[in-house]
Order: structure tokens, then sequence, then C-alpha cells
């Protein structure tokens, strides 16, 4: 069967992860790459987890954002993820899962965005990018660990 100009969503495929990209490289080619950077570099932890984490895990994080039906994994509910690991935050597993490069590796297929790839936004993959890349993704683990359910808040 021909691939339909439309797939319609619940059909499986393609899937959030694929039309969230999809989403994401409309919004960064329609207002400049650079420029959505910009705007994108002002925001804390919270706000950049609501642009680009919320879909999937949810307002409050808890794994039930409105593209889940969407998806072949279901996102983990970020507000336990300390309770599931003994009480303690797993800092380096989780930054390493949102940044998704080393994992990729490793694995062949990943539902979520390897957001180390997608956080450069602009073409020039240099050590100032990489090291701003860093930065976000370390205040996104802020924020998630922020929104852990009380067991588990400190390291
Ligand atoms: C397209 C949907 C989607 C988006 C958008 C998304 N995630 Fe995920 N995320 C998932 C899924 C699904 C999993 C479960 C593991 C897997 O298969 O990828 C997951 C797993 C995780 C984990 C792993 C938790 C653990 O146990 O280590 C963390 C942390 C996480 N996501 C954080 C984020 C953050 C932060 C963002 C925003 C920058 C984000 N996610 C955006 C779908 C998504």
């Amino acid at each position: 069967m021909r691939r339909t100009e439309s797939p319609r969503p619940g059909s499986g495929t393609p899937t959030g992860a694929v039309l969230l990209a999809g989403a994401l490289l409309v919004w960064a080619t329609a207002s400049g790459r650079a420029q959505q950077e910009q705007v994108y570099s002002a925001f804390n932890g919270q706000q950049s987890y609501k642009t680009l984490c919320m879909n999937c895990h949810g307002v409050e994080g808890r794994g039930d954002g409105y593209l889940v039906e969407n998806l072949r994994v279901r996102p983990t509910d970020l507000t336990r993820i300390a309770e599931s690991n003994g009480g303690v935050f797993p800092a380096d597993r989780v930054r390493a899962s949102i940044d998704g490069r080393e994992q990729i590796a490793g694995h062949g297929q990943r539902e979520m965005p390897v957001w180390g790839d997608v956080l450069v936004w602009t073409e020039q993959d240099t050590a100032e990018r990489q090291a701003q890349v860093k930065t976000k993704i370390g205040e996104l683990v802020e924020f998630v660990r922020s929104i852990q359910v009380a067991a588990g808040k400190k390291e």
C-alpha cells in the first residue's frame, strides 16, 4: 500500500516522536532556527519543559500528555523517578536519558527525541553550542528533580 499523504492520528504510524520532530522542524524553519534558539535560550527549566516535553509527559509530568496515544512506549512518569530508584534521584541517568546521544548508539529505537541533537538549534555545532546544550539539559534535569513526589529530592 502506498503511503497516504495525511496519516490519521492514532493509526500507529507515524509515531508521536516523528510527528513532533516534524512539528519542531516546521517551527524552526518558519521562524528561523537562530531566532528560535534565541527565544528558547531565555527559557528556564520549567518553560523548556512546557515547550518541549509536556506534549508527551503531561502537564504535571505524570506521563499522560496528549501525544501518548500515538506512542508505542508510554512516556515515563517523571514525578516518580526518585521513588522507583529507592528514593534517590538519579541525576546522571536522567541527564543521559534527556540527551539521548549516548543511548541511541546502544539501542536502535527510542521513542523520545534525542534532545542533545535537537537543542543545538543552529547549524554551528561548536564547543560553545555544546556547552549551551549542556546547560539547557541541566536546567531540565533540575526541573524534573523539583517535581519528584515527596520521597526523594536529594541526590
Ligand atoms: C515524543 C514524546 C516525548 C517527548 C516530547 C519527550 N519525551 Fe521523555 N520519554 C518519552 C518516552 C516514550 C519515554 C520512555 C522511554 C523511551 O522509550 O524513550 C521517555 C523517557 C524519559 C525519561 C527517562 C526517565 C528515566 O527513567 O530515566 C526522562 C528523564 C524524560 N523522558 C524526560 C523528558 C524531557 C525532559 C523532555 C523534554 C525535553 C522529554 N522527555 C520529552 C517520550 C517523550
